[in-house]
């Protein structure tokens, strides 16, 4: 069965093994135009094809020149297809074309001034002459290949950015996709909107549409079931197949006892009250509580949770005759990852926890294509509530990662309360969302205080609030004092039990955004 973004120009983004792979597929997508990651040693059969509308060779961090550099097959340059090459992507493109790169052992790291010449030739129409761009690279090319045009130099690289238009070949040894170069989202949109005269169609109202359409086709008259968590994926999930297929689709909400506060609620209210989807809830506080009893390793916690999800849901779906097909929310970024092999594992991630024994569904994955502000704004459209479509991340084993030790319902009550008071305070100061997640963790200790003329042995409470882009990495949030003093204030006063607040400043790496 094809998919919906089969009938989309597509552009391929050779991944040479940087990070900067993901960023790049999303510039491009910000650009209206839909994007994959392919290999870096894609065949040429393989391009030519699948056809795409053109191609962009990403940064790596190789050197050309080491032992086990990565390589595209360079006929791959000489399609016709237009290709644009960033950084590692410039030299590639200079290899294989006979220009060189001396080893000069100067690098360029951070911010450089472009100065660009002879009016940018092609790609760097509307750059201005001197403008901001990001640079990380070691190597340089030192003469560009025959035919190609110098188009930008900075103080320390000679050939910041060159092409070649009769072949359609341009590169730049910047990052055009990193936020930190002035004119990057125009340059990538002059090549794939003008220079490779893809049109920018990539649009949520489209994709909704498409997916609608594919899923009737695919599911025809069959029930399908849902698992529901309130997440922004499972909801929009849950959202286009009730517009696809309406009453044929059963969700599945199971309610662990550890969500935050009315966090429930609101879930049963959304999907039951306001979309009329049929919702099963299925309140698994106390048998939850019993299988965690005394276990306080964060692994086994994990595992317990997501085991006992699927049995609990299960023990749903054969309550319901004829349902064949399940229903996931796996984001692109899951796909891609899930390719990667090396990456050690830090945490078992609830959703990857796998079914158990003699259980088979058929899946459908109608968001496996989009980044996580692709499926907000298809969440928008689809007219889910703000609260859900702008949601933090919330861990599938919920508040559990957040009690360090034993959990017990005191402890979640606890935790519930400080938390609902972290959310309010930081939500109504933070009006831009320029904090990417925050919430409040229960350690497993308790400290001497003094509140009246009384001595108290009590809990402490200490708030987590990160910076972040995709939770790969993050900061600690530069929060106002007075905003910490405030909630420092009201979780003592309002939460009984808490003697004492803590503020967490540890950056990921070396720490990880949630406790456990
Ligand atoms: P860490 O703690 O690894 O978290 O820095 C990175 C991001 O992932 C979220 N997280 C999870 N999300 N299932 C999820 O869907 C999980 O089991 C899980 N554990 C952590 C976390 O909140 C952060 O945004």
């Amino acid at each position: 069965m094809s998919s919906y973004h089969d009938q989309q120009p597509t552009v391929f983004v050779l991944d040479f093994g940087a990070q900067y792979a993901q960023l790049i597929a999303r510039r491009v997508r910000e650009a209206r135009v839909y994007s994959e990651i392919v290999p870096f040693d894609i065949s040429v059969e393989e391009v030519t094809r699948r056809a795409p509308a053109a191609l962009i060779l990403s940064g790596g961090p190789a050197s050309v020149y080491a032992d086990g550099a990565p390589h595209m097959d360079p006929r791959v340059l000489a399609l016709g297809i237009p290709v644009l090459g960033f950084c590692y992507g410039i030299q590639e493109m200079a290899l294989h074309l006979g220009g060189e790169i001396p080893k000069t052992d100067v690098g360029e790291y951070g911010f450089a001034e472009l100065e660009v010449l002879g009016g940018g030739g092609e790609l760097l129409v509307g750059v201005t002459e001197r403008s901001q761009c990001w640079m990380s690279h070691r190597d340089s090319v030192g003469t560009a290949p025959a035919g190609f045009a110098v188009t930008a130099r900075t103080a320390t690289t000679a050939i910041a950015a060159m092409e070649d238009p009769a072949r359609r070949l341009y590169a730049t040894q910047f990052h055009p996709e990193v936020a930190h170069t002035e004119f990057g989202q125009r340059i990538i949109e002059r090549f794939l909107h003008e220079i490779a005269c893809i049109p920018p169609m990539w649009t949520m109202v489209n994709i909704i549409d498409e997916t609608v359409d594919l899923i009737r086709e695919r599911v025809g008259t069959d029930r399908v079931i849902c698992g529901l968590s309130g997440g922004v994926d499972s909801s929009v999930v849950a959202a286009i197949l009730h517009r696809a297929i309406g009453d044929q689709l059963t969700c599945v909400f199971v309610d662990h006892g550890m969500m935050r506060l009315d966090e429930g609620a609101q879930v049963i209210h959304t999907f039951r009250d306001h979309f009329h989807i049929d919702l099963i809830h299925v309140d698994a506080e106390k048998r939850y509580l019993d299988l965690l009893a005394g276990v306080t390793d964060p692994e086994r916690k994990r595992h317990i949770i997501g085991e006992e999800f699927w049995k609990l849901f299960f023990e749903e779906a054969e309550k319901l005759e004829g349902v064949r097909w399940l229903a996931q929310g796996t984001l692109y970024p899951d796909v891609i990852e899930s390719g990667n092999k090396t990456a050690a594992k830090i945490k078992s991630h609830h959703n990857l926890i796998p079914f158990p024994p003699g259980v088979h569904f058929d899946l459908i994955e109608p968001l496996k294509a989009l980044f996580k502000d692709e499926v907000r704004a298809v969440g928008a459209e689809l007219g889910l509530p703000d609260e859900i479509v702008h949601r933090q991340p919330f861990p599938g084993p919920g508040l559990a990662v957040r009690i360090i030790g034993e959990i017990t319902h005191g402890k979640l009550e606890l935790l519930r309360k400080a938390d609902a008071i972290v959310r309010e305070e930081i939500g109504a100061w933070d009006t831009e969302r320029s904090v990417w997640q925050y919430f409040a963790v229960l350690p497993d200790i308790r400290s001497v205080g003094v509140m009246g003329d009384e001595r108290t042995y009590g809990h402490p409470i200490i708030i987590r609030a990160v910076a972040s882009a995709d939770a790969m990495t993050a900061d600690w949030a530069r929060l106002p004092h007075d905003l910490l003093a405030k909630m420092s204030n009201r979780i003592i006063n309002e939460v009984e039990g808490i003697n004492r607040v803590a503020y967490d400043i540890t950056s990921k790496p070396p720490g990880t955004i949630e406790w456990e």
